[in-house]
């Protein structure tokens, strides 16, 4: 999950143009939005690892209010500035070139903070203790983090994920780093494995059947399939979940 750097180029290569660079799923988290508490009329929103925008975008969609979009990688947000002009939502996206560990913005300053499979760059407790001051009294936190589904997963996914992502939790773990960081969870949902097939993999899948070869390290490539095939195998054991949370 964590990129060495010299990969990040060609994963960003990889993903070009695909819908997202993470699981996720627009009728998942619409049903989402549509669940939570209700906000301010005029609610402060914010992206944070945004990549080209799929977050952003669905937001802007759903509240039609301004959404900053933060991302530490230049061409991801170029994407999404195409992708909000096409589809009439520019005027409600400002990319912000930024690291979201490290935010200047005054404290209390978002009522719904939003991140999709990108807290593990940071690390999930790290970036819930570094977000929490953001997000104002009555607003709402949605971060999405891979967590297993098990106590004791299959050899396999455990060995594969203890060198990609050492700090995976389970779901139990991961609530008490939300505690931990000062959060109070108000729901949790399981992004259900066929949407990572429909949303994320199987759009990957063809792009990479399309690439030119040479276009991506081979390396990267065989890490990606391995990871495709380790989910195939199974998404029983692990998968992401959204944490909807509240200053606690
Ligand atoms: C797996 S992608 C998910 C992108 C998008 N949220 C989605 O679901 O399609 C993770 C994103 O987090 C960004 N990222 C990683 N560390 C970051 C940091 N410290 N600050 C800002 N963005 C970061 C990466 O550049 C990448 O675009």
């Amino acid at each position: 999950m964590e990129p060495p750097a010299h990969h990040l180029a060609d994963l960003i290569e990889l993903h070009r143009g695909l819908p997202r660079e993470g699981p996720g799923d627009a009728a998942f988290a619409r049903e989402l939005l549509r669940s939570l508490p209700p906000l301010p009329a005029q609610p402060r929103i914010a992206d944070l690892g945004c990549g080209s925008g799929a977050g952003a975008l669905l937001l802007a969609e759903h509240f039609r209010v301004p959404v900053r979009a933060v991302d530490t990688a230049a061409v991801l947000l170029d994407e999404l500035r195409e992708r909000a002009a096409a589809r009439g939502l520019a005027h409600l996206i400002t990319p912000v070139l930024a690291d979201m560990g490290a935010l200047d913005w005054p404290p209390a300053s978002l009522d719904v903070l939003w991140s999709e499979g990108a807290a593990y760059s940071l690390g999930f407790e790290q970036a819930l203790t570094r977000w929490r001051a953001l997000l104002a009294d009555g607003g709402v936190a949605v971060v999405s983090e891979m967590t297993w589904f098990t106590e004791t997963p299959p050899a396999a996914a455990r060995d594969f994920w203890a060198t990609a992502y050492p700090t995976l939790g389970t779901e139990a773990q991961n609530l008490r780093r939300v505690q931990r960081a000062g959060f109070k969870l108000i729901d949790m949902r399981r992004l259900p494995a066929a949407c990572w097939w429909t949303s994320y993999y199987g759009p990957l899948r063809e792009r990479i059947a399309q690439l030119a070869p040479g276009t991506v390290d081979p390396a990267v490539l065989r890490e990606t399939a391995e990871e495709i095939a380790l989910f195939e195998a199974h998404s029983d054991a692990y998968g992401y979940v959204f944490y909807v949370l509240a200053a606690a």
